[in-house]
């Protein structure tokens, strides 16, 4: 047996240097009524029910089982988003950080999704929930019994946009959790910012704060560039208009297009995030408000710019 000299799981050092959070591990979208909401998520984007609690779906990819959404029937909007921490210790250090900084935890009182070792919960300056989840036992992706067949789109977690008149107040409050500055717009004073692109991992963005009224704009999942085009020609089939799209976002420079659910809540379907590497130094926007939204041209109809979720 040949003996392996490099290292092949994470120190304290290399779990350091990635940051605490491997990314975004699913988010939660309150609807009324859930039976509606479960059909239209399937019917819509192939995703399936990998378990139902009271009042409450976990919607799984059918190509890997992972849990990428969850839906809890308490109105509309969002419930709250999960980060996923890298190890027990980083989970463990996190909490002690909050604590350190004053902010609130709230500590198994709450469903955790399935797989979930240990979860906990901070609200943002600007009321948005957060979950910060610990699953070092999560089975290997493998397609849902059943649930696998011709067409399906391995549905991903990717971002989700976030709205605030404090955009720097919320950077500063996410760094505490581990995320940087990919991306940013200065306020026009020059003492804060007007928008902001921040990452936990090597992707480009998994919050996007944007100058507004408090509240969520959108969530996003990904999929590969080929079901993409597929999902859209699925809305075809299915004549379900976009509100907004297909079109290429220059931030993550993602392929993207928008539908509202039934009950109003905005899905971003998106395309790969682009990855910039963990050391990726910010950058201050440089082109015109059009070209970041739209590189092709075509932008937002008012929907989209003035009502969240
Ligand atoms: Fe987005």
């Amino acid at each position: 047996m040949p003996r392996i000299d490099h290292p092949v799981a994470d120190t304290a050092e290399t779990v350091q240097w990635k940051g605490p959070l491997a990314g975004t591990d699913h988010t939660t979208i309150r609807v009324p009524d859930l039976s509606t909401a479960v059909a239209w998520y399937r019917s819509l984007l192939g995703l399936v029910v990998k378990e139902r609690a009271a009042g409450r779906a976990f919607l799984a990819s059918p190509v890997t089982g992972r849990v990428v959404l969850a839906l809890t029937e308490t109105g509309h909007g969002l419930e709250y988003v999960s980060f996923r921490a890298r190890t027990p210790e980083v989970f463990q250090a996190l909490g002690a950080r909050l604590d350190a900084d004053g902010v609130a935890v709230q500590q198994r009182k709450f469903v955790a999704r399935p797989g979930a070792d240990d979860a906990l919960r901070i609200t943002t300056p600007a009321g948005h929930d957060i979950e910060i989840v610990l699953a070092t036992d999560d089975a290997p992706a493998a397609p849902v019994d059943g649930e696998y067949r011709l067409g399906s789109a391995d549905v991903r977690t990717s971002h989700l946009q976030l709205r605030t008149p404090d955009v720097k107040g919320l950077t500063d409050f996410l760094s505490i959790i581990g995320f940087r500055s990919s991306m940013f717009v200065p306020s026009p004073d020059g003492q804060g910012y007007f928008m902001q692109f921040m990452r936990a991992n090597d992707l480009h963005h998994q919050v996007a704060i944007l100058t507004g009224k408090e509240g969520t704009h959108h969530v996003a999942l990904e999929v590969d560039e080929i079901d993409f085009w597929a999902l859209l020609d699925h809305l075809t089939v299915l004549k379900r208009p976009a509100e907004y799209g297909p079109v290429r976002h220059h931030e993550g420079n993602l392929l993207s297009f928008y539908i509202r659910d039934p009950f109003g809540n905005r899905l971003e379907l998106a395309s790969t995030m682009e990855k910039v590497g963990y050391d990726y130094q910010p950058v201050a926007d440089g082109h015109q408000p059009w070209y970041h939204m739209n590189m092709w041209g075509p932008q937002p109809p008012e929907s989209w710019e003035n009502e969240w979720m």
